[in-house]
């Protein structure tokens, strides 16, 4: 996107994609808060709805200072192209459901957001797809799972709550030996810790109401698209006339173009200035608190309350390899879960704190803590939960920015009130 020069990895996270000398000067980019735009000719317009022109017609299609933000976006995920989201959900919804035809498959690796689980396993269950879940890291079962049928591979870099880490490489040769899209949910790891697309992903997607923004104030989401996915196959018919107005971009294309604008899931422009905002200190604050994580990590894990603690920055973690293998060595990210005696333990424990809040949201500056057994999962059956490692001595927090004697301080104490 674009030929300006490239800089580093934190440089870029303030400075692509922004053109000051546009908005008259502007040093942030403006929220244009329009429904639409004037077109001073007929022809204007209708070469811009054709397509045989680039510009702006109606802000549920596209937004100028959306457009800032999915440039910036492309560009911290070596992609070639993006939509942004009203959320996260958006992006995952639209992204899946631009592949998917009724009758269709795709296999997913079992650890999975909530919401995203019950997308995969409920929603679609309407029409009739069937996903097909696989332990993350059983490449063997991946690969069994993969029919005529399978549209494509689906991934969390870190599951949310699991905390495992899948080995993207090898899942994405698997992918392509079959001709099959690789797709990456990366809001956990953020491209400060892993770039699927360099490891071989074909889509990457994130909450950007996480770890992007980092303030808890902007629900989002994107798409980004490698553009290195060749979908003329036999098993995509579907994309022929994405692949000739598009080409290599055919899936952003038809992501865009079937269901985002139609299913009128839009970012709301202020949202994306909210995130470009917290974008500028995205480094600064990931640096801390991948510092505060590891720190709060070793801490519980010496509790002695504390039943076991599951984070892969630890040495003995399942996934502590992959992590050092395909993350770029500065952590393992901002999230873990710990185990107490039971729910009451945990009730006690959280109605104890004093600093940390106690939310349903992950990726903020601020500490965050949440009981997920007896609130995100609470209509799941006891069965699924623990399928899925929920138990009800688990505990999820989000590690923030605050200085950590603070953090480790609030916990020990509220843990050590516990009885
Ligand atoms: C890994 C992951 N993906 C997607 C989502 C959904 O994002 P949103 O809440 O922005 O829709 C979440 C939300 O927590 C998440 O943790």
């Amino acid at each position: 996107m674009g030929n300006k020069k490239r800089y580093r990895f934190a440089t870029e996270v303030i400075h692509a994609a922004q053109e000051p000398h546009k908005w008259n000067g502007a040093t942030t980019t403006p929220v244009f808060q329009t429904a639409s735009y004037v077109h001073e000719t007929a022809e204007n317009l209708s070469d811009t709805f054709s397509g045989k022109k680039a510009d702006f017609i109606y802000s549920r299609l596209s937004n100028p200072t959306n457009t800032v933000l999915e440039k910036k976006l492309c560009m911290l995920e070596g992609g070639q192209g993006a939509v942004v989201m009203s959320s996260g959900m958006s992006a995952i919804t639209n992204t899946c459901m631009a592949l998917l035809r009724a009758g269709d498959e795709f296999v997913s690796g079992n650890s999975l957001f909530m919401s995203t689980y019950l997308l995969f396993t409920s929603v679609f269950k309407k029409y009739d797809i069937n996903a097909k879940l696989v332990p993350t890291n059983d490449l063997d079962e991946l690969e069994k799972n993969i029919t005529a049928k399978t549209r494509f591979i689906y991934m969390e870099t870190i599951g949310n709550p699991g905390m495992d880490i899948p080995d993207l490489k090898k899942i994405s040769e698997i992918a392509h030996r079959y001709g099959l899209p690789l797709i990456v949910d990366n809001t956990i790891a953020t491209p400060y810790l892993c770039k699927p697309i360099e490891i071989g992903a074909d889509v990457v997607i994130h909450s950007t109401t996480k770890f992007l923004s980092g303030h808890g104030n902007a629900p989002g989401g994107v798409v980004i698209d490698s553009g290195s996915f060749d979908w003329n196959q036999e098993r995509f018919p579907d994309f022929k006339p994405f692949i000739e107005r598009k080409g290599d971009l055919a899936l952003l294309d038809k992501i865009w173009r079937e269901h985002h604008i139609n299913f009128g899931t839009t970012q709301a422009p202020f949202h994306s200035y909210l995130t470009m905002t917290g974008l500028e200190t995205f480094v600064l604050r990931m640096e801390r608190q991948l510092e505060n994580a590891m720190s709060v990590a070793n801490y519980l894990k010496d509790r002695p309350e504390v039943e076991w603690v599951n984070y892969p920055g630890l040495s003995d973690h399942p996934s502590h390899e992959s992590g050092k293998k395909q993350f770029s060595g500065k952590g393992f990210g901002a999230m873990l879960t710990f185990g107490l005696k039971d729910q009451k333990t945990c009730f006690d424990m959280i109605n104890n704190l004093e600093l940390i809040y106690h939310l349903a949201n992950l990726g903020d500056c601020k500490t965050l803590i949440i009981h997920p057994w007896s609130s995100q999962y609470v209509s799941f059956t006891d069965e699924v939960k623990l399928q899925l490692g929920i138990k009800p001595g688990l505990i999820r927090l989000s590690v923030g920015i605050e200085h950590i004697k603070d953090i480790t301080n609030d916990l020990g104490c509220a843990i050590s009130k516990t009885d």
